[in-house]
């Protein structure tokens, strides 16, 4: 294999490079005089010499006050100071560093470091934030403990560990400087308790602010399960008297796991009936929990640097999903997962952004936060345990806490502790952490005198900088119905390991293959499988996963011969959809699944890689007549149907409503395809939740009602969370010609404010990701938007821009104008002064 990394600059970093620093620090003293201009940090940090070398703490945007050793202040031939760096020459063995950095949080809009929110003061230190505070060893392998004393004027001063004065803070377990958080403001608690299974008490707070105390229910409930399940299942305890989580509206992404302080995003905190999604539900309970199960993966156990990034992230994605999986639908919850790292990371993986699980080398760590990191590195800790099994995969993990806690560890940690524990050699396995590329797999079937065959095989396609790859292990599970849908063949699992594998059986009849069941591995499989075998899996699967999967083949092959060949959706693919749809014993939210179809930039990438460009407009325009044609093959159903799915009671979030709702949502969806929006008018007007309101909010802006956004606008103005769903469902429910427009008269609001991420993803985002035609309009009009809102985001949150760019990195699948026109955008960008964020993302798009 070959290995050379594109886009390299004097700034890339390399996982070779590797090494630890000389002289480590391991106590942080840190005083903090909070002003919105001119915060004062004092920090005092106990050093200790562990090799030859000069020492280089990391500090930038940071005045200097005062630089002292040992009690003296240092002279000047002592040191070298940068924007960047502190150098100590010729530092003792031993010594306490003091300094005192003068920082402005206020005119801080990266929300990295110390900024303010809503006149609140908060950090964001993952991954490099913490040197925007004070100078210090900015890296994961150094931990230490930490004392903490906030000064300022306001009620609620809060840091790590536990509180042993008024804003006085003591975190007892080392730990590394993106762990590190300070809030401090007017906000006022929701708090209940929890007893560990070790006897500790806990207390448990949501910080809000005043006003949003009626919003945290649901979130402290999620809270307090995530802490039980995660003693239950992986044996792990809480290890602080206090554990606070606290809410602020302006915040790069969902949230982060600061010990004993988790800051988030509001949106994942806060919810009520009236103005939250079922959505949202799910999303704050598997937020809550992945933060939680932080404390032990990622910190108690940290990583050494930050190409290990996945060593904590895909750990801790599996273990939110298992989590919500065993809350909720495991077979939903599977679906979903899917479809989610379907829609992200194949994509990554498919194109000029396409990188590791674990990567070799990076500009700016903040651009590898990405869904190869965390959803295939999910998907790689979820293969493991299916070929070392439930027990082994225990034992592992009972062996890496053992082993490894309070250390900065490797994959190579992680894997050996599986080997040490199953005897399994994993040498071929960790391949899944090097080589990039999502594989694909083929099936070839045959049956001859009363012997079933399939030869699967595997080709791991080449990457930016990766070529000729080596096979992986993959596990296959599957299975055998024969035509009548009855069981042949429990599950079982194929390890193909090489270019290629045979699985044999003798079998009388010929039998249909259930394969790659529950999604066993992130490969794209090619199967060339006839209607008539995925219609008996889509009606008998044991496999729920497969069900839907076969549900989703039938719906892909006709989309894709909708838009290629012109073709009308058939009548046996109708009525298909239609027994589904009816079906009472298959559980709502399945069917709700299973009646959506493929999206629109999923269709793209399917043609793509067909050897077909795709034309944004002719998969809208194939995606709106299939939906016809389902509403008008279920059209004498659709009362009933609805009727059949109204949820009696007050709102309540679980999974059988949610899911009712879903199917709900679905349905109206159909309908309104017939009636023009009668009925998802009586459902706005009926709807006493959001889930509701919004299903036929979403609705009537399809069917281009004009009045119905005034009518929201005027009932949710107050409500910021409310009115970014308000923001983004007119950008993605517009037809593809009008979304530009609407989304440029949207950034023109007074409300509408481009510093506040979320507003901004709901806008720039919704366009991007959730209104593909629209973006892709062949004029060009999207590509403009885009660039110039990245240009402008740029100079004042580098993370966001180059976060938002990424809308660009499909363009070599397009024809010729519009790569052309992308082209030009992407040069354009690169030809002003940008940061090394976008630099890093644009250069490597541009490739
Ligand atoms: N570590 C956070 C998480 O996955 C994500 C995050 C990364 C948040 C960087 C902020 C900054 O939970
Ligand atoms: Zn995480």
């Amino acid at each position: 294999m070959r290995d050379a990394t594109p886009a390299q600059t004097d700034e890339t970093v390399y996982l070779k490079d590797y090494a630890p620093v000389p002289v480590t620090v391991t106590h942080v003293d840190l005083h903090v005089r909070l002003d919105p201009r001119a915060t004062e940090v004092s920090a005092r940090l106990t050093c200790k010499r562990q090799g030859p070398g000069e020492m280089v703490l990391n500090g930038e945007q940071l005045e200097m006050v005062a630089l002292r050793l040992d009690g003296k202040d240092l002279p000047a031939d002592r040191y070298t100071l940068t924007d960047k760096t502190l150098t100590l020459h010729d530092a003792p063995d031993a010594f306490l560093l003091e300094t005192v950095a003068r920082i402005s949080p206020e005119t801080n809009k990266a929300l990295e470091g110390l900024y303010m929110s809503n006149g609140m003061y908060c950090t964001q230190c993952e991954a490099e934030g913490f040197r925007r505070i004070t100078w210090m060893l900015d890296r994961p392998d150094v931990m230490a403990t930490y004392d903490v004393e906030i000064e300022a004027d306001l009620p609620v001063l809060l840091s790590n560990g536990d509180e042993v004065a008024p804003g006085k803070w003591h975190d007892p377990w080392p730990k590394p400087t993106y762990l590190f958080a300070l809030v401090a403001g007017n906000l006022v608690a929701a708090s209940d308790r929890f007893t560990t299974m070790e006897g500790r008490e806990v207390a448990l707070n949501v910080w809000v602010r005043p006003g949003d105390e009626g919003r945290t229910g649901y979130a402290l409930d999620a809270l307090k399960r995530s802490m039980a399940w995660d003693e239950q299942v992986y044996g792990r305890a809480y290890d602080l008297s206090v554990f606070n989580i606290v809410a602020v509206d302006d915040f790069n992404m969902g949230a982060m796991e600061n010990k004993g302080l988790n800051v988030f995003n509001s949106k994942y905190v806060l919810a009520s009936p009236e103005t939250a999604t079922d959505t949202d539900y799910a999303l704050i309970e598997g937020i809550v929990a992945h933060e939680y199960f932080h404390n032990w993966t990622g910190n108690r156990i940290t990583c050494r640097d930050w190409f290990q990034l996945c060593l904590k992230e895909g750990l801790t994605v599996f273990r939110d999903q298992q989590f919500s999986a065993d809350m909720r639908s495991a077979a939903v919850q599977r679906i979903g997962d899917v479809l989610q790292l379907r829609a992200r990371q194949f994509r990554e993986d498919a194109g000029p952004l396409a990188h590791p699980v674990r990567p070799e080398s990076f500009v700016e760590i903040n651009n590898f936060y990405t869904a190869t990191v965390y959803e295939k590195g999910a998907e790689v800790i979820g293969m493991l345990r299916r070929l070392v099994g439930p027990d082994g995969y225990q034992a592992g993990c009972d062996l890496y806490f053992e082993r490894h806690d309070g250390q900065a560890c490797t994959i190579e940690d992680w894997l050996k502790c599986f080997e040490d524990a199953t005897g399994r050699d994993l040498s071929q396995f960790a391949l899944w952490y090097s080589q990039a590329g999502t594989p694909r797999v083929t099936v070839e079937e045959s049956w001859e005198d009363g012997v079933w065959r399939a030869t699967l095989r595997q080709v791991v396609p080449d990457t930016p900088g990766q070529t000729d790859k080596i096979p992986m292990t993959i596990p296959v599970a599957w299975g055998l119905l024969d035509a009548d849908g009855a069981e042949l063949r429990p599950t079982e699992v194929f390890e193909l390991s090489e270019a290629e594998g045979v699985i044999e059986v003798e079998t009388a009849s010929r039998p249909v293959l259930s394969v790659l069941r529950g999604f066993s591995a992130p490969v794209i499989l090619e199967h060339d499988q006839s209607d008539a075998d995925r219609l008996v899996l889509l009606a008998h699967d044991t496999d729920p996963f497969n069900r839907w999967e076969a549900g989703r083949a039938l719906a892909k092959a006709r989309l894709v011969a909708m838009v290629a060949e012109g073709t009308a959706p058939d009548a046996p693919w109708l009525e298909a959809i239609a027994k589904l749809a009816r079906d009472e014993t298959a559980d709502p939210a399945f069917r709700a699944l299973a009646l959506a179809l493929p999206s629109e930039d999923d269709l793209a990438q399917t043609l793509h890689v067909g050897g077909i460009v795709p034309d944004p407009d002719a998969i809208h325009a194939a995606r709106e007549a299939a939906g016809l044609a389902i509403a008008q093959a279920l059209a004498s159903d659709l009362g009933e149907l609805r009727r059949a799915m109204r949820v009696t009671g007050p709102y309540d979030a679980n999974a059988e409503d949610a899911g009712k709702r879903a199917l709900d949502a679905v349905l109206l969806r159909l309908a309104t395809r017939l009636d023009g929006g009668d009925a998802a008018r009586a459902a706005y007007g009926a709807a006493d939740n959001m889930t509701d309101r919004m299903a036929a909010f979403t609705c009537l802006l399809e069917a281009g009602d004009p009045s119905v956004a005034k009518a929201f606008e005027e009932d949710w103005k107050h409500d910021r969370l409310v009115m970014d769903k308000w923001f983004a469902a007119q950008v993605m429910h517009s037809a593809p010609d009008r979304a530009v427009g609407i989304a440029t008269g949207l950034t023109r609001r007074d409300d509408f404010d481009a510093a506040n991420p979320n507003r901004f993803r709901s806008v720039i985002g919704a366009l991007t990701a959730g209104n593909p035609a629209g973006f892709h309009q062949k004029d060009g009009s999207g590509y403009r938007f885009l660039a110039d809102w990245l240009l402008k985001m740029d100079a004042m949150n580098p993370q966001m821009a180059a976060r938002m760019s990424t809308a660009f990195d499909t363009w070599r699948r397009y024809d010729a104008d519009r790569q052309d026109l992308i082209r030009a955008q992407l040069d354009r960008i690169a030809g002003e002064s940008i940061s090394r964020d976008l630099a890093e993302m644009v250069g490597r798009m541009r490739g």
